[in-house]
This record gives structure tokens, C-alpha cells and sequence, in this order.
């Protein structure tokens, strides 16, 4: 397996361009099983996660050609019920294959993705919205066994006890445009990934209101059509690259993300003491030689994400104090803390607290995680570290951030793969 070497302390500068959003193209191609007609998707980052969802589809039926960010989806033949474990297992992500699915051949047989270095990940709310929906569902042998007469519309609560599910409001919402009909989504998920889905289904034909609030409506169609659909640019690549500028305390520019989308992040880091512009969608990171302390809880959106707490706490590690960094959304994710301390960082962990007590410098030093943001917090801590630090084990970066190396190095890194 390969590993990323860093030679820090790096001094970034210069222009990245974000590519889009990981987390909006996976279920966004799944949707594709909603039609039988040719679907283009632009601007689909080419990712590990992303070439597992091709496979999927493949394995489903659908013919798939993926190539420059763009993916065209066509149906040779009939559509097939199920999700193989080899390929779920490996991905959570694939689970929102199993309202289209039901949707389009009433049942479906998919593998329970089961849980990660991040949390247990449950799939209840997932279970709830779509039997409300007229679903039946059993588990047998490590698979969700979905079969429905026809899905009807329903008025559904789907908040859990972390809040919103984004893939499960995906799954529902999805089901939900080819229900018999209509359907109302109360505690949905607002994140921007789930309003990029709907505003493609709605291209294909759907009728939902509501989507980017907590209630989202949606009045079954008959049948949804073909759809040539861009994805939105990916928040969270935007944000581990603004952290990164932070961490060495370098001046950078970041094109093609939306700042909108980043607007927990950027409040954040005004406190910490970062300047971040926002011109014409252009964002230019000025950081400062002292970070001040800041503490954060992570929220569904709008609030801070989860997905961004590791590289947030990477930056953490380098101010001039204390900060309390709470994971209210994955109160288990604090893997890299105990990285980050190999590197000389002075965190500890209370609950669902990262209290980080802020060092002057980092080093470098050979570090592992086991998933795809701790990874990417990893990265930070090694561009901002001295001397050299190995991240090993980049399939986890592989699965998240499309050409990791060569943007960093285009903005002036020493950072090169080596075999491990
Ligand atoms: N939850 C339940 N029951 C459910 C579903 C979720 O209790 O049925 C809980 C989860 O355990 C968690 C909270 O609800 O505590 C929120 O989880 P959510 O369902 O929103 O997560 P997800 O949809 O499975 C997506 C992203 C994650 C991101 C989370 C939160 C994709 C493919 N994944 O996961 O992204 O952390 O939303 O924003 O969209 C990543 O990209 O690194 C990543 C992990």
C-alpha cells in the first residue's frame, strides 16, 4: 500500500480549484436507477468512492462510461435487485441505492453496510422513512430484504437522536418521487448534498419543495426521465484546503467552491483570527502567524461539519491556547488524536470532547488513520509539521480527495507517494 511523505513546514501559495463534491455525486448516482433513460452527470470527482458506486450500478444493470469527470449512465437491459456485500461493505454510501430500487422495481436486496472506525452508523431512520412509505423490510443474513404492493405517500418524522441523516433523507426522498402521492419529510437533512439531489431529480421530472429546509415535500410522479446534471463543487475538500493554508499559515486561493456553503467554518475561523475573502466566488485565505484558540461543536448543516472536526482540530493543535472541539454528529470520531499527539500535539479526549491544549510547532513523524478526514487532518499536521512525516495507508485519502498530491504540490508542497 502506498503512503504520502511531507516534507514540512510547507509554505502554500498560489491557486487550488475544488472538484465536486463526492458526498452529493453518490447519491446522485444512484438516482440514476430511478429512469431508464440516459442520464449524464458532470463534474463527478474521480474517486475511489465513486468508481465503487460505477461498480454497483454496474453490477445492477446499468452501463456506465466514466471518464474527464463526467459519467454517462444508460440501461442496456432489464434492472437487477441486488447490492452485493462486497461492494456496500466497502462504502456506506452505496446503501442509498436501496430507495431507488424499491422505487423503481418494488423490492430490492441490499447488503446492511454495517459500521465504521467513525461510529456504530446505524441505518434506522433509513428503515423507518421507507416502511412508512409502504415498504416492507426484513433483515436476513446481513442484507435488507425491501419489498413493497406500490409505495404510498406519508407524512414522516425522520430525526434521530444525532439529528438528520443525510443519506437516509437521500434514500426516502428518492423513494419518495415515484410513491403514489404525497410525501412530507419533517427533521430532514438540509445539507447542501441533499438539496444538489433533489434539484437533479427535480430535473428529472420530480416535484419536491422544501429540499436545503428541515421539510421537504414531494408529489409522486408516474415516471422520471434521462437528466444532464453538474454537481455542486465539494464543501468539504474546499474546507481541508482552507485549513491547510491555516495550519503553515500560508496565503492562498481556492476556485470553484461555494462560500455559502462554508459559512460555519469561515465564522470560525474569523474568531481564530483568519482572514478569508470572498470575491466574486473566489476565496483568498490570508492566515496569520498566531492562531487564536477556538472551540467548536459539530451540527447537521448549517452548522460546523462533522466532516471538516479533524482538520479543524489538526489547525487547534497550533494555537496559542486551549480549545474544545465537540463531535456532536459521530461522537466516537477522534481517531487522529491520538496521530496527532505522535506528531507532538497535546490533545486529550473527555466524552465527545477534544481538548487540545495548543503546541508551538509539530513533527513530522510516521502516522496512520483509519478513515478518509482523519486522514486528511493527518495531511494538515504534516504540511504544518518540521521534518518529515509518512501518512501511511492513502487509500482512506484516495476515497475522498480527487488529486490530492498534485494540488498540493502545484501550491508549492513537498509532498510525494511512495510504496509503504
Ligand atoms: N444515524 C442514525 N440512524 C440512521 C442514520 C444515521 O442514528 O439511520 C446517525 C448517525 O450514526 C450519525 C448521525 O445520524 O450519528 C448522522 O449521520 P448521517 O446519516 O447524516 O450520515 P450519513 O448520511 O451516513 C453522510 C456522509 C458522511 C458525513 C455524514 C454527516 C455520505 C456518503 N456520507 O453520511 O461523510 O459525515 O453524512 O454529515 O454522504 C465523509 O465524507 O467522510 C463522511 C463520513
Amino acid at each position: 500500500m502506498d503512503k504520502l511523505v511531507i516534507q514540512g513546514v510547507a509554505s502554500l501559495k498560489g491557486e487550488v480549484t475544488i472538484s465536486g463534491s463526492k458526498n452529493a455525486a453518490l447519491p446522485i448516482m444512484a438516482a440514476t436507477l430511478l429512469t431508464s433513460e440516459d442520464c449524464v452527470i458532470r463534474n463527478v470527482p474521480m474517486l475511489r468512492d465513486t468508481k465503487t458506486m460505477v461498480a454497483l450500478l454496474k453490477s445492477l444493470g446499468k452501463k456506465v462510461e466514466f471518464s474527464k469527470n463526467k459519467l454517462t449512465v444508460t440501461q442496456p437491459a432489464a434492472l437487477k435487485h441486488i447490492a452485493d456485500y462486497k461492494l456496500v461493505s466497502t462504502m456506506r454510501g452505496s446503501f442509498c441505492v436501496l430507495g431507488p430500487l424499491l422505487a423503481k422495481l418494488q423490492k430490492a436486496k441490499v447488503s446492511l453496510p454495517g459500521g465504521c472506525v467513525i461510529g456504530i452508523r446505524p441505518v434506522d431512520l433509513h428503515i423507518k422513512g421507507l416502511t412508512a412509505l409502504n415498504a416492507m423490510m426484513n433483515f436476513d443474513n446481513g442484507y435488507v430484504i425491501a419489498k413493497t404492493k406500490g409505495l404510498k405517500g406519508a407524512h414522516i418524522y425522520l430525526g434521530g437522536v444525532f439529528g438528520s441523516s443525510v443519506l437516509a433523507t437521500a434514500n426516502v426522498m428518492m423513494a419518495a418521487t415515484l410513491a403514489r402521492g404525497t410525501t412530507v419529510i419533517e427533521s430532514a437533512a438540509c445539507e447542501p448534498e441533499v438539496e444538489d439531489l433533489a434539484n437533479m431529480l427535480i430535473d428529472m421530472g420530480a416535484k419536491i419543495t422544501g429540499h436545503g429546509s428541515p421539510k421537504i415535500t414531494i408529489v409522486g410522479v408516474k415516471k422520471l426521465s434521462g437528466v444532464n446534471y453538474k454537481v455542486i463543487p465539494d464543501r468539504i475538500e474546499a474546507g481541508t484546503y482552507v485549513l491547510a493554508a491555516a495550519a503553515t499559515r500560508s496565503n492562498i486561493t481556492i476556485k470553484g467552491a461555494n462560500y455559502t456553503h462554508l459559512m460555519s467554518l469561515m465564522d470560525k475561523l474569523e474568531e481564530a483570527g483568519i482572514k478569508v475573502i470572498n470575491e466574486k466566488g473566489i476565496i483568498h485565505v490570508k492566515a496569520r502567524k498566531v492562531i487564536k484558540p477556538v472551540s467548536v461543536a459539530t451540527h447537521p448543516y448549517p452548522g460546523f461539519p462533522t466532516d471538516l472536526q479533524a482538520q479543524f482540530l489538526a489547525v487547534m493543535a497550533l494555537a496559542g491556547g486551549i480549545s474544545v472541539i465537540t463531535d456532536r454528529v459521530y461522537p466516537d470520531r477522534f481517531i487522529h488524536i491520538a496521530e496527532l499527539n505522535r506528531m507532538g500535539a497535546n490533545i486529550r479526549r473527555e466524552g465527545t470532547n477534544a481538548i487540545a491544549q495548543g503546541v508551538k510547532k509539530l513533527y513530522g513523524a510516521p502516522v496512520m488513520a483509519s478513515d478518509l478526514r482523519a486522514s486528511a487532518a493527518l495531511v494538515i499536521a504534516g504540511l504544518a509539521a518540521e521534518g518529515t512525516t509518512e501518512v501511511h495507508r492513502i487509500y482512506h485519502l484516495e476515497r475522498g480527495y480527487e488529486k490530492l498530491e498534485e494540488k498540493l504540490v502545484a501550491l508549492g508542497a513537498n509532498v510525494w507517494k511512495e510504496k509503504a
